[in-house]
């Protein structure tokens, strides 16, 4: 096993700037995949990460490459996904590198997610090869983008490669670079196994699947891995590499990149950033970069049929097996039922988890408003931290409440500066500074509640640039702010699902709007219903739905006697699901109809 012939790196990319189509071309020329097997963005093996056109989970490929200087090189390429909510994955498959090949768009130049992802590199010492992509078209513009590269990312860019990943331009120049420039793996200063758990996936038969870097001693089938972060210890029962399906060899050796199959039953059971180390000879210290990932967003999952709620949970429980990131318990609402308390990395993820549940297990599902986890800090000194509303202690007792903050980058045409400015002070966040970065773009640095961001921000940005903004966000810090919670009320009675935690100055705002979309979705009762909206028991919107008699079939005169038939029916339909609010029924489309809309 000679170090000095193995290459672990990855790509990483603002999203759509070439990412899976360039590490395809790689995997052609290496041969890595025969041409007949070959289909667009192999790496992509979700369904929904090909529809979506956006990389989800790292995936890792081993491939040979035989140099110019007649030497054949393992390469083990990670493929990171490009958003931000799984930004520690990106980090923690960096780690797993000694290098990274910056992909820019050469039409496009330099992206939010270009920024952040070579800020990520930066902080873990990988060498950096930037590659301009896309160069055949019409608009690309080679020197502007490289003259970006240095001013905004500092990086070298004088030999920046120029490809086309689409033709095939430029790859062989690539995979060489790979070889010239970036650090074999170091060899390892004792005799200790450490491999770096950089992701795992839930095989339904053969249980989970460890993804790893190796950075020193070998493992193979019939040794016993000791979790670090546990304490646990599996027998191997097979290791190999991806190239790219799996591919069982009889040993992993130092510095490689591969899996390991033990019989570990649970993705909880192993941390992404977990150490694996020798039964028989622990390993004295785990590697740096262990830490537990922490659900930033929240929400309830409900099922839209109340008797799926088992089948919900059962699917939850599959989902997780896959995904240790997702989290949820069991919790209750009056107007929704039984469903779940659900904690995501972000929103994108959460969308995700919603899809997947809906295709993969063909659930029909709702969702309650999403929101943050807040620290509530009580008169006593108490530290609590809430992420339902419902749970939000007592306003008297509260001494205040903090928000969690994130630093955002947004990089926009310079026209739209001003637009781009009112909607960030909108949304309560603040400007730290602005840099340009050529002629028509600037670079918007900001400090801003996450859950601004959380709802439509991101929409809002795209129309007002009509395109053209790009953003990215890390977590910043905690901090107090005049938070509330606001409840809506059917006929005097708090709907659960319904409350939110807002800004004191947006309360009234969202108040009415949440009465009016009320009012549009609730049919008439046989008595005037109230929608109000409050903060600490004072009304702040109201809105009324007048009494109506209840005849469906009054506005039929009487004619076509099939279609009052089917009225009639679609009445007792709707019967079986109506929720008692109070004296009120409604029926449980009129909530599914308002969270959609809010
Ligand atoms: P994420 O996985 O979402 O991060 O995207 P990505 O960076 O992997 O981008 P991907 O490879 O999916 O490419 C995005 C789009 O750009 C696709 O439609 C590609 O066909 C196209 N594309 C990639 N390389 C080139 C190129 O060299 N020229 C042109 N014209 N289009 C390209």
């Amino acid at each position: 096993n000679d170090l000095s012939l193995v290459r672990n790196f990855s790509i990483i990319a603002h999203i759509d700037h070439g990412k899976s189509t360039l590490a395809d071309r790689m995997m052609e020329l290496t041969h890595t995949v025969e041409d007949r097997k070959m289909k667009e963005q192999l790496l992509d093996s979700m369904d929904l990460e090909r529809e979506r056109g956006i990389t989800i989970k790292a995936h890792p490929v081993t491939m040979k490459y035989k140099a110019k200087d007649g030497n054949i090189y393992t390469f083990n390429l990670i493929d990171t996904p490009g958003h931000v909510d799984f930004s520690y994955e990106v980090s923690r498959s960096l780690q797993a590198c000694e290098g990274a090949i910056l992909v820019v768009d050469a039409a496009q130049g330099v992206e939010a997610q270009t920024v952040s992802n070579t800020y990520l590199a930066n902080d873990n010492g990988l060498d950096i090869i930037p590659v301009l992509n896309k160069i055949e078209m019409p608009n690309a513009d080679v020197d502007e983008v490289s003259q970006q590269i240095e001013d905004i990312l500092a990086i070298e860019a004088t030999d920046a490669l120029q490809i086309s990943a689409k033709k095939g331009i430029g790859i062989e120049a690539v995979l060489e670079a790979v070889v010239e420039r970036f650090k074999p793996p170091e060899p390892a200063k004792d005799q200790f196994t450490r491999a770096l758990v950089f992701d795992s996936k839930y095989d339904a038969f053969r249980g989970v699947v460890v993804y790893m870097r190796l950075f020193s001693g070998a493992l193979k089938a019939g040794d016993k891995v000791r979790v670090m972060s546990t304490g646990e210890d599996y027998e191997i029962k097979e290791v190999g590499i991806f190239t790219p399906e799996m591919n069982k060899c009889k040993i992993l050796e130092e510095g490689s990149v591969g899996y390991v199959i033990a019989n570990i039953k649970d993705a909880s059971e192993i941390q992404i950033g977990d150490t694996l180390t020798l039964a028989k000879l622990p390993a004295p210290d785990a590697l740096p970069g262990f830490k537990e990932i922490h659900p930033m967003v929240f929400s309830g999952i409900y099922p839209v049929e109340t008797s799926d709620y088992e089948k919900l949970g059962a699917s939850m429980d599959k989902l997780r097996l896959n995904d240790a990131s997702f989290s949820y318990q069991a919790e209750s609402s009056i107007a929704l039922g039984f469903g779940f308390r659900c904690g995501f990395l972000g929103l994108l993820h959460m969308e995700i988890i919603m899809e997947r549940l809906r295709r993969e297990f063909n659930l029909d599902i709702i969702s309650s408003y999403p929101n943050v986890e807040y620290r509530v800090v009580l008169k006593n000194g108490d530290v609590q931290e809430v992420d339902n509303p419902m749970y939000l202690p007592d306003p008297t007792m509260i001494e205040h409440i903090e928000e969690p903050m994130i630093n955002a980058t947004i990089i926009c045409p310079t026209d739209y500066l001003g637009d781009m400015m009112a909607l960030i002070m909108d949304r309560r966040g603040s400007i730290v500074k602005t840099d340009s970065i050529d002629g028509h773009r600037v670079m918007l640095t900001c400090h801003m509640p996450l859950n601004e961001v959380l709802i439509d921000f991101y929409d809002k940005l795209k129309t007002l640039s009509r395109g053209y903004a790009s953003m990215d966000y890390e977590y910043a810090n905690y901090q107090p702010s005049e938070l509330v919670r606001m409840d809506v009320m059917i006929h005097g009675e708090v709907v659960d699902a319904f409350s939110s935690i807002v800004h004191r100055s947006k309360a009234e705002f969202r108040g009415r709007q949440m009465c009016k979309s009320l009012l549009d979705v609730i049919p008439r009762q046989a008595f005037a219903v109230a929608l109000q909206a409050a903060v600490n028991g004072k009304i702040i919107a109201r809105e009324t739905i007048r009494a109506y008699r209840k005849d469906v079939t009054a506005k039929c005169y009487g004619g076509d006697i099939s279609r009052k038939r089917k009225l009639l029916e679609r009445q007792k339909e709707g019967k079986k699901k109506l929720k008692a609010i109070g004296k009120v029924n409604i029926p449980q489309e009129a909530f599914i109809a308002v969270l959609k809309t809010n």
